[in-house]
C-alpha cells in the first residue's frame, strides 16, 4: 500500500439498522447518528488500513493526549439527496484541504486525499437512506482527528484516529438569532489557531456565549482581539452585512475560519452583480449604519447555520433591532441559490457539487 492509495477500507456492516426508530421530522442537530463510521488509525508513522464499522462506543486511554492537550480538528459537511436518489456533497475538496489545513496547524498528520473520499463515499453510499430527499434535509458529515496516543507529555502524538460519523440534520437556527459584540472576550488572536477548525476554539467559546445566552443572545460576533473594534465571526458561522445594497464581511486572516459558505457566499454575489467588499468591518461603522437606517440585514453563512438572518445586535449596553425584509433579502436570496445548487435544483455553474 502506497499512502496515496488506501488499501480496500474493510466494511463491517451493522446487523440491524437504527433507522426506523429515528423521528425524522424532529431532528434535533447532531444527536443521532446513522448506522456506520468510518475509522483509520496513524501509527508507525503511517496511516493503516480504513475501516467503516457500525457506529458506536469506543475505548481509548485516558492518558490519550487530546484529553489533555486538545490535539483535535474536525470538519463540517453536508449530504444531500435529489429526487433521482443520487447523493452529493458541496465542494469537499474545501473540507479536505481546510482539514489537512488545521492539522497541519496542530502537528497533526497529514490524511491522505484518496482516503477521505473513498471514506466518504462508501460510508455515505452504505448509510444513504439516512439522507432524505427535500430541500431542508440533509446528512451532516463530521470528520475528525483525535490524538490517541495514551501519554501525557506536552507533545505532538505518535498515534491518532481519523474518523467521519453522520448525523441527519435539519436547520440549525429555526429563528433569526440575536447577537452580542463581544467587548471583553477573544475567540483568538493572530499568530494563534482561530483560522483552523481546531477542537478548542469552539470550546473556548462556550463560557462567553453561556453568558451572552444568558442576556437573551444566542451568539456573539467576535471582535479582533487587541482592539475589539472590528467585527470577524460568529461561533458557529463567518458573518455578513448589508449596508444599502452593499455586501461587507472580514477577510480571512489568522483569527478567521476560511468558512466554505462565506467563499460560496462572495462568488454568488459576484455572479448576482451584488457589490461585495471583503475588508474589514467596525463595531462603530456598523452601529451607525442602524441609528441611520442604511444597516439593512446581517447574516451568518455556515455549512450547519446555512445561511442565518440576525435579529438584533448589541454592544456596550445599546440593543440594535434589525428588522427582518419580507421582500428582496440578501439572506433569503443567498440561502434559495445555495439550496438549489445543492439539491441539484439547479445550474452548477462552478462545480461546487460532488457527486457520490
Ligand atoms: C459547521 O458549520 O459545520 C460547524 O462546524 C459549526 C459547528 C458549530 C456546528
Amino acid at each position: 500500500m502506497t499512502e496515496d492509495t488506501p488499501n480496500e477500507i474493510v466494511v463491517v456492516k451493522s446487523e440491524q439498522s437504527k433507522i426506523n426508530s429515528v423521528d425524522f421530522s424532529n431532528l434535533i442537530f447532531g444527536r443521532v447518528f446513522t448506522d456506520h463510521m468510518f475509522i483509520c488509525d496513524f501509527k508507525d508513522g503511517k496511516w493503516q488500513t480504513p475501516q467503516i464499522i457500525p457506529y458506536q462506543a469506543m475505548t481509548i486511554e485516558p492518558s490519550a493526549r487530546v484529553f489533555h492537550y486538545g490535539q483535535a480538528v474536525f470538519e463540517g459537511m453536508k449530504a444531500y439527496k435529489d429526487e433521482n436518489d443520487d447523493i452529493f456533497l458541496f465542494r469537499p475538496d474545501q473540507n479536505f484541504k481546510r482539514i489537512n489545513t488545521s492539522a497541519a496547524r496542530l502537528a497533526i498528520p497529514e490524511f491522505p486525499e484518496s482516503y477521505f473520499f473513498d471514506g466518504l463515499q462508501t460510508l455515505l453510499k452504505l448509510d444513504k437512506d439516512w439522507i432524505k430527499p427535500g430541500v431542508g434535509n440533509s446528512l451532516y458529515v463530521r470528520p475528525f482527528v483525535i490524538a490517541t496516543e495514551p501519554a501525557i507529555s506536552a507533545s505532538p502524538a505518535n498515534q491518532y484516529r481519523f474518523m467521519i460519523i453522520c448525523s441527519p440534520a435539519k436547520a440549525y437556527y429555526n429563528e433569526p438569532v440575536r447577537v452580542l459584540f463581544a467587548e471583553k472576550f477573544s475567540r483568538s488572536a493572530d499568530g494563534g489557531v482561530g483560522f483552523a477548525k481546531a477542537a478548542g476554539n469552539y470550546a473556548a467559546q462556550f463560557y462567553p456565549t453561556s453568558l451572552a445566552q444568558k442576556k437573551g443572545f444566542q451568539q456573539i460576533i467576535w471582535t479582533d482581539a487587541s482592539t475589539h473594534q472590528y467585527l470577524e465571526e460568529a461561533g458557529t458561522m463567518n458573518i455578513f452585512f448589508r449596508i444599502n445594497d452593499k455586501l461587507v464581511t472580514a477577510p480571512n486572516n489568522d483569527r478567521i475560519l476560511d468558512g466554505v459558505t462565506r467563499k460560496s457566499v462572495i462568488q454568488l454575489a459576484e455572479d448576482l452583480n451584488i457589490d461585495c467588499e471583503v475588508r474589514r468591518v467596525s463595531v462603530e461603522e456598523i452601529k451607525s449604519a442602524a441609528k441611520d437606517g442604511s444597516l439593512k440585514e446581517i447574516f451568518g453563512a455556515g455549512t450547519a447555520a446555512v445561511i442565518s438572518p440576525v435579529s438584533a445586535f448589541e454592544h456596550g449596553g445599546d440593543v440594535f433591532e434589525i428588522e427582518q425584509m419580507e421582500k428582496d433579502s440578501y439572506a433569503s436570496l443567498f440561502k434559495e441559490k445555495l439550496l438549489q445548487i445543492q439539491h441539484n435544483l439547479s445550474e452548477d455553474p462552478h462545480h461546487w457539487r460532488y457527486k457520490v
